[in-house]
């Protein structure tokens, strides 16, 4: 089987847009997506975003920790991301921009999925198990099974073998942070096979260009608090929260 991983899009339209184009352009239209959260803060289009997704026939999609603090007020106060005034005003801005059915829709999202396929067990979380603010630890997971643990959240890819596990990470959709400044997604291809004798797994990174331009002048347009960081963070892919 075959399916598409994305994650980390932080109200970033143009570059959902652009994973939406590559889709159809390639013919992968009919391939599973599943999401692995953090749709909104950081970027100018949280509405336009998960309404954007909300329309799309999704796999499946994971609550990131940003999209869980947009349903609690001391959460959003209090998080290891915006621990300044700023910050805090930023995490404001966007869930004002939220309509009720966006904010409801956040709030219904499961933080884990679990499936089997070609002979392994599939396991997704968006940061960490028990914590969507950290990631995932080769020596918490069970790694003498055959399992595919899948996370997203560090905005960083990661394609590993830990004892017979494999730990995959797409890499951010919208905002992200390895010095390479496409957005990025990634496609799992496993060969089907037999829980005694699982199939091979290949995980192909894609990184597609989009309009960073119009990103950045949203941010600007719109008077988005916070958003100079976020504006460097866009050209470089590195991470400045000044
Ligand atoms: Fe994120």
């Amino acid at each position: 089987m075959k399916f598409i991983l994305a994650s980390d899009i932080h109200a970033n339209l143009p570059a959902l847009e652009a994973f939406f184009h590559y889709l159809e352009k390639e013919n992968l239209s009919s391939l599973p997506v599943y999401f692995l959260g953090d749709y909104v803060n950081l970027g100018p289009y949280p509405e336009e975003t998960v309404e954007l997704l909300r329309k799309f026939d999704g796999k499946i999609y994971l609550c990131g920790n940003h999209d869980r603090y947009m349903n609690s007020e001391y959460a959003l106060e209090h998080n290891p991301y915006f621990s300044s005034t700023d910050g805090v005003r930023h995490s404001h801005w966007t869930r004002t921009q939220l309509s009720p059915e966006s904010l409801k829709w956040l709030e219904a999202l499961p933080a884990r999925h679990q499936f089997d396929a070609g002979g392994w067990h599939i396991d997704m979380v968006h940061g960490r198990h028990n914590s969507d603010e950290e990631t995932l630890r080769a020596a918490d997971l069970e790694t003498d099974k055959n399992i595919i643990y899948i996370c997203g959240h560090t905005h960083f890819t990661r394609n590993e073998t830990a004892g017979k596990a494999r730990i995959l990470n797409p890499g951010s959709l919208g905002k992200p942070l390895d010095s390479d400044s496409r957005a990025s997604f990634g496609i799992v291809t496993i060969e089907e096979n037999s829980p005694e004798n699982p199939g091979p797994v290949t995980f192909d990174i894609i990184r597609i260009p989009y309009d960073i331009d119009r990103t950045v002048a949203a941010l600007e347009q719109r008077n988005v608090p916070w958003r100079n960081g976020m504006m460097t963070s866009l050209r470089t892919a590195v991470y400045t929260d000044d």
